[in-house]
């Protein structure tokens, strides 16, 4: 049980809410439309105004994708344009967070760090600081990367295979779990009269020595508000959900039906006891494109001004970023081709579009009109009785803990969802009325970890 709820005895299962902080919007048209913020290319304010606007919502936390290269150089009109996931100049996010968490006291911060490029010593100071920094409310998004070419970067020519990067990315979590737990909470007594500053029996080193990573440890950062950050992941791929029944405490998702969700929640969850943990240990949080209005008829007009703002060529660019390969010479209402074969990088959204276009025979125009408005996860369009109607389904029908929301227009769709939806959600019980602690692990309903010093 969380600690310091001020609530007294157990408490009542919530959705969990997130964010996709990206200042850009979620919709490739989302930031040429009027609504959106007129410059957000390095700019602090935007982060700050969409953080402030989701703590005001009670939000539990904003997320922020990450990658370690520019992308999209070979698809020059989807370069110009920009797409919302190629981040071609952006704040590295635990840095950003930073300064973010001196703008706000609730919302959680949940930051992407690769396991494939960086060193887990690294990642756990980084994320371990930011918990200071933001009195508890630091995430870790755990990826093993999605884009094959940010290994140039890195000194390599070609990405880690997905076996490999796994390999990697299991005995790095185990090491930053560890080098999390250096210090026991106590281990600092800054004593003046006896001139005693720590306590040398309150502290242990990591003393790994792995197939990957060799870390002596101990982390030079005190134990952290949280005892730990929280760990979030989002692979989809066999691997991927074996780490996160393993280990993970968040998992953001790309199902793009009901039954899909279902099923993947089943799945991992079902995965979860053979490491003696249980399913609520870890929070499923399928992306969800939101399109709300007042009405349903400003909710459609949002989408269609939205829609508008594509060119079919930008479109098919952005569908073959998408699945991994190029679409250009498909014929736009010809069917939607298979898959040429099993890509070294992200297969999560690819797959997931690939499946929804088999699923319901869609032609290459018809699944980019799909797939545009919600990334290849799913969407909802309509007005705050709809939204919220589909949420809970979801939510009570075992398909999610929660959501992890893509607003097609920033500050706008953001504000609309506070604004219109957060009260419904509430007024159904399904959203807390305010945050219900301090931490991002009490607003989420996960435990804080034991001090092993202190068991
Ligand atoms: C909602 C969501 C967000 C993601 N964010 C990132 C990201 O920021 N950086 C990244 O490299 N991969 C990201 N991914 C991809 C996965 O984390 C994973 O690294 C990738 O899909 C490869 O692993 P897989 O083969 O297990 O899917 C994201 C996936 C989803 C569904």
């Amino acid at each position: 049980m969380a600690r310091g709820t001020g609530q007294g005895g157990a408490r009542r299962r919530m959705m969990v809410l997130g964010f996709t902080g990206g200042a850009l919007g979620g919709h490739l048209g989302g930031w040429r439309h009027r609504d959106s913020f007129p410059t957000t290319t390095m700019q602090l304010q935007c982060m700050v105004e969409m953080a402030r606007i989701a703590e005001r919502g009670q939000l539990d936390m904003m997320f922020l994708a990450d990658g370690n290269g520019v992308r999209q150089m070979d698809k020059p009109a989807l370069f110009a344009a920009n797409s919302p996931s190629d981040r071609p100049a952006v704040f590295e996010p635990v840095t950003l967070f930073a300064a973010l968490a001196q703008h706000t006291s609730k919302i959680g911060l949940v930051a992407t760090a690769t396991t494939t490029y960086e060193e887990p010593f690294s990642i756990a100071r980084k994320f371990a600081s930011l918990d200071h920094l933001s009195g508890g409310r630091a995430g870790w998004n755990l990826v093993t990367t999605q884009y094959v070419e940010d290994a140039k970067n890195f000194g390599r020519d070609e990405h880690m295979g997905r076996v490999e990067r796994y390999e990697r990315a299991h005995e790095s979590l185990d090491v930053v779990r560890a080098l999390w737990d250096s210090w026991a909470t106590d281990a600092f007594p800054q004593d003046k009269a006896t001139g005693q500053y720590l306590d040398p029996a309150r502290v242990r080193l990591t003393q790994h020595r792995g197939t990957h990573f060799a870390v002596k440890g101990p982390l030079n950062v005190a134990r952290t508000p949280q005892g730990q950050p929280v760990v979030f992941m989002a692979g989809q791929s066999e691997a991927g959900k074996e780490l996160a029944a393993y280990g993970g405490e968040g998992l953001f998702g790309t199902a793009s039906s009901k039954a899909q969700a279902q099923k993947e929640y089943a799945d991992i969850k079902g995965r979860m006891p053979k490491y003696g943990r249980p399913p609520d240990a870890l929070k499923i949080l399928p992306a969800l494109s939101v399109f709300v209005g007042r009405t349903r008829a400003e909710a459609d007009a949002l989408y269609e001004e939205l829609q508008s703002l594509i060119a079919p060529s930008l479109a098919v660019s952005y569908l073959s970023k998408l699945v991994g390969f190029d679409l250009t010479d498909a014929p736009l209402d010809g069917p939607m081709p298979a898959s040429p074969g099993e890509s070294v990088g992200g297969t999560a959204i690819g797959r997931s579009v690939l499946e929804m276009a088999a699923r319901e025979g869609l032609s290459v125009r018809g699944t980019y009109e799909r797939v545009l408005p919600s990334m290849g996860g799913n969407m909802v369009k309509g007005d705050p009785v709809e939204i919220a109607d589909m949420m809970e389904d979801w939510y009570t029908g075992k398909a999610c803990d929660g959501f992890m929301l893509s607003m097609p227009v920033q500050p706008r769709s953001l504000r609309d969802f506070v604004e219109l939806v957060v009260p419904e959600l509430q007024r159904r019980g399904l959203r807390p009325p305010d945050y219900r602690g301090t931490t991002l692990r009490e607003n989420m309903g996960l435990p804080i970890p034991a001090d092993p010093f202190l068991h």
